[in-house]
C-alpha cells in the first residue's frame, strides 16, 4: 500500500512464509493516524509468527520520529507480551542511518537484534570487493572494449539513451561508453567504496563529471522501476550466489523495451599454446575455486537460459575471445599475473589449499603468461556476452 503524503512511495509488507515484514520508502507521517494502517499490519504480523520476526529496513530511506516510535513502540510490547518471540532487523550500509538508528534497540530488548545484510551477502564478497582487484579490472576492461564497442549496437547500444551499469567496478567501462556512444543519461553503481573513488578519477582524468557513479547493492536497488533504455552488468553476475535475484533487479530497473546486456566467463575454457595442459588443469581448478565459494564462473553459457527464465524476449548470445593478439600482449599476461595473485593467493589460502597443489595451481598461470608472450604462442580468454529486451 502506499501513501500518497510522502515524498517518495512508501510501502509496508508483511510475507508469512519468509516471516518477514518490510519498510521501504520514505515515511514522514504528521501524526501516528497517517500509519495506522501500517501499525496493524505489523501487529497483526506479529500475532501470526512463531521463533523471529524479521524487520527488513534495507530499503528505507527515510523515516521521522513519529513513525519511529510507533513502530518501535510495538516491537517492545511484544517483547513484553511474547518472551517466545525474537525480533531481526534487517539494515544495509547502504542506507546507514537505519543501522544507527535500530541499534540501541537491542540495548533495551535483547529479544530485538540488528543485522547489517551487507555484511553477509554472500561468500565471496569480500575477495571481489578487496582493492587488489583493481589494476585487474582497468586492465581487464582495455582488452574486453576492442570487441564490446563493436558488438554493443548489436545490444541495443545508442546515442541519447538512459543507461545503467550496475556492479561498475572502477567505472572505467562507463567512461568508454559515454565517450563513444553519448547516453544521455549514466549511472553507475557498485558495492566496493574504493572502487567507486577510483572510478571518480578515472571520469576526471577524462574530463568526464556527468557520470552518477552511486554506491548501492545490486541486489536490492534504491533505484526505481523501469527508468533505463540500457541496464549493463559486466563480469558480475558470475559472482553473486543468486544470479537470477541479480538478473530479476536488473529486469526491474529497465524500462520495458529496453535491453539488459551482461558479460559472463567459462573459466574453464581458457586456454593457450604451447603448454596446453597444464594451462587447462589450471583454468578448471579455478571454477572449482570459486563454485567452492558459491560463484560460478562457468555462467558465460549458461545466460541465455538466465535470461528466458527471468522473461526476456528477443535473447541475443554471442561469445568473444580476448587474446594476446588483441593489443599488446604483455597487457594479457599482467591480467593473468593478477589472477594467479589472488586465486593462488589469498582464495586458495582461504580454501586451505596444500602448498603442493598451490604450487601447480601457480604453474598454469605462468605457462599461460609463457604463451601469451611467445612469439608464436596463442593465450585465450572466452567471454559470453548476452542481452533480452524487457517486453513491452
Ligand atoms: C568482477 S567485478 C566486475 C566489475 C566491472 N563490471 C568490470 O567488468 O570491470 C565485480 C564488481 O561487483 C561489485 N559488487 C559485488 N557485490 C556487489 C553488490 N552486492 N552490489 C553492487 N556491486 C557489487 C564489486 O565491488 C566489483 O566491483
Amino acid at each position: 500500500m502506499s501513501t500518497g503524503s510522502f515524498s517518495k512511495p512508501f510501502s509496508a509488507a508483511f510475507d508469512i512464509n519468509s516471516q518477514e515484514f518490510s519498510l521501504t520508502g520514505v515515511i514522514r507521517p504528521r501524526s501516528v493516524d497517517e500509519i495506522a494502517v501500517n501499525i496493524s499490519m505489523l501487529k497483526g504480523a506479529i500475532d501470526q509468527v512463531r521463533g523471529v520476526l524479521y524487520i527488513n529496513v534495507k530499503r528505507l530511506i527515510q523515516m521521522n520520529n513519529t513513525a519511529f516510535h510507533a513502530f518501535v513502540r510495538v516491537f517492545l510490547d511484544a517483547c513484553r507480551a511474547r518472551p517466545d518471540l525474537r525480533f531481526v532487523i534487517v539494515t544495509s550500509s547502504v542506507v546507514g542511518w537505519t543501522t544507527r538508528m535500530f541499534s540501541h534497540l537491542n540495548k533495551i530488548e535483547p529479544q530485538i537484534t540488528i543485522e547489517v545484510y551487507d555484511s553477509k551477502f554472500y561468500p565471496g564478497q569480500s575477495f571481489v570487493e578487496d582493492a587488489s582487484f583493481i589494476p585487474i579490472l582497468r586492465t581487464q576492461t582495455k582488452m574486453t572494449w576492442r570487441h564490446e564497442r563493436t558488438i554493443l549496437p548489436r545490444h541495443g547500444m545508442r546515442p541519447g539513451i538512459a543507461m545503467a551499469d550496475i556492479c561498475c567496478g572502477i567505472g572505467d567501462f562507463a567512461v568508454l561508453v559515454q565517450k563513444e556512444f553519448q547516453p544521455l543519461r549514466i549511472v553507475a553503481l557498485d558495492h566496493s567504496r574504493a572502487s567507486l573513488a577510483y572510478a571518480r578519477d578515472v571520469a576526471t582524468g577524462f574530463g568526464i563529471t556527468d557520470i552518477e557513479y552511486t554506491y548501492g547493492d545490486a541486489s536490492e536497488m534504491l533505484l526505481e522501476d523501469s527508468q533505463f533504455d540500457f541496464v549493463s552488468c559486466r563480469h558480475s553476475l558470475q559472482i553473486f550466489n543468486r544470479p537470477d535475484v541479480l538478473l530479476a533487479e536488473l529486469y526491474r530497473i529497465c524500462k520495458p523495451g529496453g535491453r539488459v546486456y551482461v558479460t559472463n566467463e567459462k573459466n574453464s575454457h581458457c586456454l593457450g599454446e604451447p603448454r596446453s595442459q597444464s594451462i587447462q588443469w589450471t583454468y578448471n581448478e579455478v571454477a572449482k575455486l570459486f563454485s567452492h565459494f558459491e560463484m560460478d564462473v562457468e555462467l558465460g553459457p549458461k545466460s541465455r537460459r538466465y535470461f528466458a527464465d527471468a522473461g526476456f524476449e528477443d535473447i541475443v548470445v554471442e561469445s568473444i575471445m580476448v587474446s594476446n593478439l588483441d593489443g599488446d600482449p604483455q597487457d594479457f599476461a599482467d591480467v593473468i599475473a593478477a589472477w594467479e595473485n589472488v586465486y593462488a593467493g589469498e582464495m586458495a589460502v582461504k580454501r586451505g589449499d596444500s602448498p603442493e597443489f598451490i604450487q601447480r595451481f601457480r604453474q598454469g598461470f605462468q605457462d599461460h603468461i609463457f604463451a601469451a608472450l611467445h612469439p608464436k604462442g596463442y593465450a585465450g580468454w572466452p567471454i559470453w556476452v548476452a542481452s533480452g529486451r524487457k517486453p513491452r
